[in-house]
């Protein structure tokens, strides 16, 4: 999947929006993750203007494409115990229903964001940077959807 232009600057919107809205009052796992989930959205921001102003800086990609991995999978988990709902989460209960679906894409995230790391330490061109950008922001859209409340 190719991300045309369009889709990196609506992806860049997306997350600078949820990241300024949600964090204020929040405490416990519930700022522990949106915490997280700010610190991914950095990332991505990171790489997402990189590949609008078209100066990409490779070791920087691999870094966040680290650090998002890192956030992924068990670690993200880890971070939803169950029935933590206290407000201001936008956290859906259909979590802790459909648990297994919800692991699958946490590590969908870290693969994805695995896969960025690895394209940029080979040295991957624009094309194939902006293929896996838009491969990992599928992830964050898939669970967003399924398992995310927009206030
Ligand atoms: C496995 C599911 C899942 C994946 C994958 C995921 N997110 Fe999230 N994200 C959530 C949930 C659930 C919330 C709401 C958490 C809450 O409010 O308690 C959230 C909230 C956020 C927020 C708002 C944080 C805040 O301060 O309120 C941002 C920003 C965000 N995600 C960015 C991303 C980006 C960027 C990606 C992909 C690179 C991503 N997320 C991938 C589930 C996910």
């Amino acid at each position: 999947m190719k991300l045309g232009r369009t889709g990196i600057a609506l992806l860049g919107t997306l997350v600078v929006a949820g990241t300024a809205l949600a964090h204020t009052g929040a405490t416990g796992i519930v700022k522990d993750r949106m915490d997280a989930m700010s610190e991914i959205g950095d990332q991505v921001k990171a790489v997402g203007t990189m590949l609008k102003t078209g100066a990409l800086d490779l070791p920087r990609v691999s870094e966040a494409g680290e650090v998002i991995a890192n956030h992924g999978g068990a670690a993200m988990v880890k971070l939803f115990p169950e029935d933590s709902l206290h407000p201001p989460t936008e956290a859906s209960p259909a979590i802790w229903t459909e648990w297994t679906k919800f692991q699958a894409l946490a590590d969908d995230l870290r693969s994805a964001a695995l896969a960025l790391k690895s394209t940029a330490d080979e040295g991957g061109d624009k094309s194939q940077i902006a293929e896996a950008f838009g491969a990992l922001g599928e992830t964050c859209k898939s669970c967003h959807q399924a398992f995310r409340i927009k206030k």
